[in-house]
């Protein structure tokens, strides 16, 4: 079975796992040694500024704060080389006040999981911090007003790639209109940093014959991007 193959049965068996409950595989447990490495990492970062999350947490500027039970800043690693945009927060993100906890998150972790990123390693946030009701898309108005985080919070971060996850993410990074179809399998540049553009986890696991293929050659290109990147060991 070469690569490919494996990846799209590894997908197929996350998106069964997330529709079902049914795990075909067993997760790895962390070394605990890896664990170490990870939480060394974490405490390294010394750009970010905790105190934009509490700016979040308490953030007015638009509608969405008047519906939130949590705004949910970011999670993982604040110096983390690889940062990952979504839409913004659903249902379970606005209880737990973390991004990408609910389904669509679990798949992602899965996908992570294929090219051999952990959650803990890079960085995973949202468009807008504050969950649309109902889960609508996000208004141009609150991507607007929620820019200035985003921005700032890549700012601190400092990472060598950025991935946007779903149109939203890819109208905001590329101030382009062009759908997905058009833009993805491209290297597109933010303020110089590489910007990858893919579909939405929660769009893989609507649509999984339509998008995981492409999904697939998308990750491959981080993978090989990020690669290139990284001093040969
Ligand atoms: N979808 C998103 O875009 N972000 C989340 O945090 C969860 C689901």
């Amino acid at each position: 079975m070469d690569t490919e193959e494996r990846f799209q049965e590894l997908l197929q068996d996350a998106i069964d796992y997330v529709k079902t409950g049914f795990r075909t595989h067993r997760p790895h447990k962390a070394e605990k040694g890896e664990q170490e490495k990870e939480h060394a990492l974490q405490e390294e970062s010394r750009g970010y500024d905790p105190g934009i999350d509490e700016r979040i947490r308490s953030c007015r500027s638009c509608r969405l704060h008047e519906k939130r039970k949590n705004a949910v800043p970011g999670t993982g690693n604040t110096d983390a080389d690889i940062v990952f945009i979504g839409e913004g927060p659903g249902e379970q993100e606005d209880i737990q006040g973390l991004p990408f906890v609910g389904k669509a998150g679990q798949l992602l972790t899965k996908m992570l999981a294929a090219i051999e990123l952990k959650r803990e390693e890079v960085y995973i946030t949202n468009v807008v911090k504050c969950r649309p009701p109902g889960n609508r898309a996000p208004l141009p108005d609150e991507e607007e007003a929620c820019f200035p985080y985003l921005e700032q919070q890549i700012r601190m971060i400092g990472p060598r790639i950025i991935v946007c996850l779903g149109a939203p993410a890819i109208k905001t990074i590329l101030k382009s209109n062009l759908g997905i179809t058009k833009l993805r399998g491209q290297i597109h540049r933010f303020n110089e940093v590489p910007v990858i553009a893919t579909y939405h986890p929660a769009a893989v696991l609507r649509f999984p014959e339509l998008y995981k293929r492409d999904v697939w050659n998308d990750l491959k290109l981080l993978r090989e991007l990020y690669r290139d990147m990284r001093p040969s060991s």
